[in-house]
């Protein structure tokens, strides 16, 4: 029986998972590497609440159970990407985070989701590299550190949507959400020079420049792009002044939930969540996109 709940005409729902056992127990990103055994658990505790408490303020948080000896499990942009009722799961490239994989898929099957067959030996970490644009029918898809390049094609054949990749080349910035964030209505939040020069050339084909909004280096180290966006509102973890302003003047509110324990493990806002509802792209969103 399909007991599937998160239809596209649903509220938007988020998945995180508390960080009872978060820390940096293992270094698979260069913001892991001096940070080992120094997650302050109770201020962790906090920033996670906090953010959990916003984002249900403007929509709905669901959760699921934390695990003992899986300290990422918290990072649920990582269980898969979600894409109508289809859920695509995870293959996590580092060992330390592979035992994540049987958690999510578990979730997923039982909120109803379709899970189809994904290649054994092609990596690919979910949402955190594989972003849906907000206003054209197409998937963004990162490679370079995490996902292997070819699930660019497995995605596409799956879900049957154009897929754009994107070469990452700045280790800090080793996933797709880290350094890219499309917005409502065609705006694009990223950091350019965490791409390689073939991939800006593409994104820039892509976004006309006035819907480019650049993040200056200052901010992305803060990972100002690993923003949530729910109805032209982003929940981030750090915004200067000047990035406020020209999000503001794009029509989007910001909400700054500082997450700097989780920052010590790479990750912030957008990797602590999954959306749980994405409408499918329209046909005619498709047709027009294939024209
Ligand atoms: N420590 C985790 C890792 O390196 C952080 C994951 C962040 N997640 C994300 N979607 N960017 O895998």
């Amino acid at each position: 029986m399909n007991n599937f709940k998160y239809k596209a005409d649903s509220a938007q729902t988020i998945l995180m998972c508390p960080p009872d056992f978060f820390n940096v127990d293992y270094v698979i990103n260069p913001w892991m590497q001096s940070n080992c055994g120094k997650v302050n658990a109770a201020t962790a505790q906090g920033q996670w609440e906090n953010l959990r408490q916003k984002l249900a303020a403007a929509g709905n948080v669901v959760t699921m159970p934390s695990q003992p000896g899986l300290p990422d499990l918290v990072f649920t942009a990582n269980a898969g990407l979600v894409y109508g009722d289809v859920f695509i799961p995870s293959r996590f490239r580092s060992s330390e985070r592979q035992g994540e994989e049987p958690h999510f898929h578990q979730w997923f099957a039982n909120a109803g989701y379709k899970i189809p067959d994904w290649p054994k030996d092609v990596y690919f970490e979910g949402a955190g590299d594989a972003l849906l644009d907000r206003s054209h029918a197409m998937l963004w898809a990162g490679y370079g550190f995490r996902s292997d390049a070819n699930a660019q094609w497995f995605l596409a054949e799956i879900l049957q949507i154009p897929v754009q990749s994107l070469e990452l080349v700045d280790p800090r910035f080793y996933h797709l959400d880290t350094c890219f964030c499309p917005l409502s209505d065609g705006y694009l939040m990223y950091y350019p020079r965490a791409f390689s020069h073939a991939s800006l050339v593409a994104i820039e084909a892509m976004v006309p420049p006035e819907q480019r909004i650049i993040v200056p280096e200052a901010d992305a180290v803060e990972f100002a792009c690993n923003a949530v966006e729910l109805d032209r509102h982003l929940f981030m973890n750090h915004a200067s002044a000047g990035l406020q302003a020209r999000l503001f003047e794009a029509g989007f509110g910001v909400t700054v939930c500082p997450l700097g324990e989780f920052l010590k493990s790479g990750g912030t806002a957008k990797c602590l969540t999954i959306k749980l509802v994405e409408a499918p792209y329209s046909g005619a969103m498709l047709a027009s996109a294939a024209a």
